[in-house]
């Protein structure tokens, strides 16, 4: 966003109280923040009655061993079972937990009943081949039914899942695998998107190749394509699954066993196996779909328009939906195919009550035009979430307008793929809502925002975003590395948790979010690591070295801009070069990491000590004049590097 947006932001004087008659009937009301403020602990006590426990816990929270957290001491459940047969039992089997809706028309209601029968049965498929408590479960799958399936046949196992979204390369499938002992990896042989059957399989076996320590690849027939097939490794789903029992017993395991892994793009070059346990993750997800999103499960129909191989898809369409017996939309497909109505077509064909989508998509809405879905009755919607980047207020208004009818709630919800869970976002039936904020911390989340001597800052005041005490679903650790856990998240202030966010507090007190502090860049909501993409270019034979920075996107929110210096020998291929490196970089982490543009550059801007001043580089991505650049080691670098644009623009398009 550019910083005279952000500024209007901070000076945004309209707000939205609820709608009277949700706030008459909400879930959760203010009194909730006073209650957690008297006794936080207490409080989490309370919210993980949502629980079942096969055995209760004894105490809420041990901290002795800061900052490794112990949540639900001693407290016994399993994530499945809490997720499935427990509604089963209490007479929900009927309820329907997703409505799957896939671009290619292909369209299935799964029960409660029927989704527990089919993990019991992927759960004994995966002891058959030899799964068990403990062992790591890799997923590329496509949004579809047997991706949570998949989930929590392995959670009913204690095997944690780690799941890779299908964009990623197989190097990416590759590092992942091997960084948490990956031996058994599900995968499908495509799937269906614009149109297209696009193939999974063989991204999987580019990637297990090199993975001497995975024993078996499941595979899911989804569209019926020719596939390689491995007779010492490939299976198909439906041969080691389909012939199960629906029955399975399923085992009980400790609150603080590990649920899932899921990596994230870091400050450094190699992503971040982000961990998270299993009471304190199921609470805080129930906890806060509950409270954030006022679910009544018995009424309404939620669709959380992301993809599950983010952690917004985890926590917000399968554990916390599935533990609250929530009955969600599940959509295989873009938003754009087979029209650009798609997403309202969606919603009033299931009568959609709760949306919960990013920012970029909603941008992207108002670029085609408020005449789509205008053409679709919206009516059953009656709130909308944002998560993933911060919203613009004018796309706040747009989709409040046009999407809500005016008369739905926004909440803008702030986490992090390490929080787990919602932590700062208005209370739908108790906040009155500002276009482009936050709001507050949850009932149970302490929030600050420190300055660079870590004091809190006073209204109107901007720093550093941080939590001040544990809460329930945060990560326990990074898998293999608790040094750098350590070191990214509870040293930059010690004893909180450092969020790699800025944020500003109004007069009011209430959190403006305003983007990261470190090298991490946020591409339509997907987090990229500008390291990382730096050392994809420079493994390229011809580049010599690279800077990558984030450049304001009025679409995406930022968009990826690097700037390459070449080799001798590889001087002079023009526009071959920036293809190619664009597409090395697209093989190396997946397309989803392509720069925009690639910049072929003379020298780069370095300080003595020789650091790359990234933000002179951003002020030529985003077309400024380069600021002060007193500091550099050559001065005339900068005169040089425009020269060299102006003369030939290299943009890889
Ligand atoms: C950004 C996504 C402003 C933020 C759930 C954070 C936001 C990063 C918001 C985490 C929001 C997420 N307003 N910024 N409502 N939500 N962010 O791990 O920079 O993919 O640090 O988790 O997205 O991205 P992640």
């Amino acid at each position: 966003m550019s910083n005279a947006e952000l500024s209007n932001m901070l000076h945004e004087t309209r707000s939205f109280e609820p709608p009277a008659e949700l706030a008459a009937h909400a879930n959760l009301t203010a009194e909730a923040y006073a209650e957690a403020k008297e006794d936080r602990l207490a409080f989490w006590g309370k919210q993980a009655e949502r629980i079942t426990w096969a055995e209760p816990f004894t105490e809420v929270l041990d901290w002795s061993d800061a900052p490794h957290s112990k949540w639900y001491v001693g407290g016994k459940l399993n994530a499945a079972y809490n997720c499935l047969d427990r509604h089963v039992e209490n007479g929900l089997g009927d309820r329907v937990a997703y409505h799957f809706e896939a671009e290619n028309g292909d369209q299935r209601d799964i029960t409660y009943a029927e989704l527990l029968a089919q993990v019991c049965q992927a759960a004994n498929g995966l002891i058959e081949l030899g799964v068990k408590t403990g062992d790591r479960v890799a997923i590329y799958m496509p949004m579809i039914p047997e991706t949570v399936v998949a989930m929590l046949a392995c959670a009913r196992l204690g095997a944690p899942h780690t799941v890779i979204f299908a964009g990623f390369s197989a190097q990416s499938i590759e590092d992942r695998v091997k960084d948490c002992g990956v031996e058994v990896v599900i995968t499908a042989d495509g799937a269906n998107r614009r149109g297209k059957a696009s193939a999974l399989k063989p991204t999987v076996d580019e990637a297990v190749a090199k993975c001497p320590g995975v024993r078996h690849v499941l595979v899911v027939k989804r569209t019926g394509q020719d596939v390689a097939w491995n007779d010492d490794l490939d299976l198909w789903w439906s041969d080691v699954v389909e012939h199960q029992s629906t029955e399975h017993q399923c085992e009980f395991f400790d609150a603080e066993h590990p649920l899932y892994i899921m990596y994230s793009s870091g400050t450094t070059g190699k992503p971040k196996g982000v961990l998270h346990t299993t009471g304190g993750y199921l609470v805080g997800v129930s906890y806060t779909h509950w409270a954030v999103f006022d679910l009544k499960a018995d009424q309404d129909v939620f669709w959380t328009a992301a993809d599950i191989g983010w952690v917004t898809g985890h926590s917000y369409i399968v554990y916390g939906p599935l533990a609250n017996a929530t009955t969600s939309v599940l959509y295989e497909g873009t938003p754009d195919t087979p029209h650009q109505g798609r997403w309202w077509e969606i919603i009033s064909k299931y009568q959609v009550n709760i949306l919960y989508c990013a920012p970029t998509a909603i941008r992207t809405f108002m670029k085609w035009g408020r005449q789509i879905p205008e053409k679709f009755d919206l009516s059953s919607l009656r709130l909308i979430g944002s998560v993933g980047e911060p919203i613009n207020p004018e796309a706040y208004m747009w989709y409040r307008e046009v999407i809500g009818g005016n008369n739905c709630p926004v909440v803008d919800t702030w986490w992090q793929t390490e929080n787990g869970m919602i932590l700062i976002s208005p209370l739908p039936g108790v906040t009155a809502g500002k276009p482009g904020s936050a709001m507050t911390p949850l009932p149970g989340v302490t929030a600050a925002i420190y300055n660079e001597a870590g004091e809190p800052v006073d209204k109107g005041g901007a720093g550093y975003l941080v939590i001040t005490e544990p809460w329930p679903a945060m990560l326990r650790t990074l898998w293999g590395d608790d040094d750098r856990y350590q070191n990214t998240y509870w040293s930059r202030f010690p004893g909180v948790y450092f969020s790699g966010d800025s944020a500003k507090l109004d007069e009011d007190g209430d959190y403006w979010l305003m983007g990261r502090v470190d090298d991490v860049i946020n591409v339509s909501g997907h987090r990229m690591s500008t390291t990382e993409i730096e050392s994809a270019l420079v493994s390229h034979p011809m580049v010599a070295e690279a800077a990558v920075v984030g450049a304001a996107d009025a679409m995406t929110g930022q968009s990826i801009e690097a700037f390459v210096i070449l080799r001798e020998s590889a001087k002079g291929g023009g526009d071959d070069v920036v293809a190619e490196l664009r597409n090395h970089v697209a093989k190396v982490i997946g397309s989803i990491a392509k720069p925009r543009s690639i910049m072929v550059v003379p020298d780069l801007p370095k300080t003595r000590s020789g650091k790359i001043m990234r933000r002179l580089l951003k002020d030529v991505a985003e077309d400024r004049e380069p600021g002060d650049s007193t500091t550099l080691a050559d001065s005339s670098v900068m005169d040089l590097i425009q020269e060299n644009l102006s003369s030939k623009p290299s943009d890889g398009g």
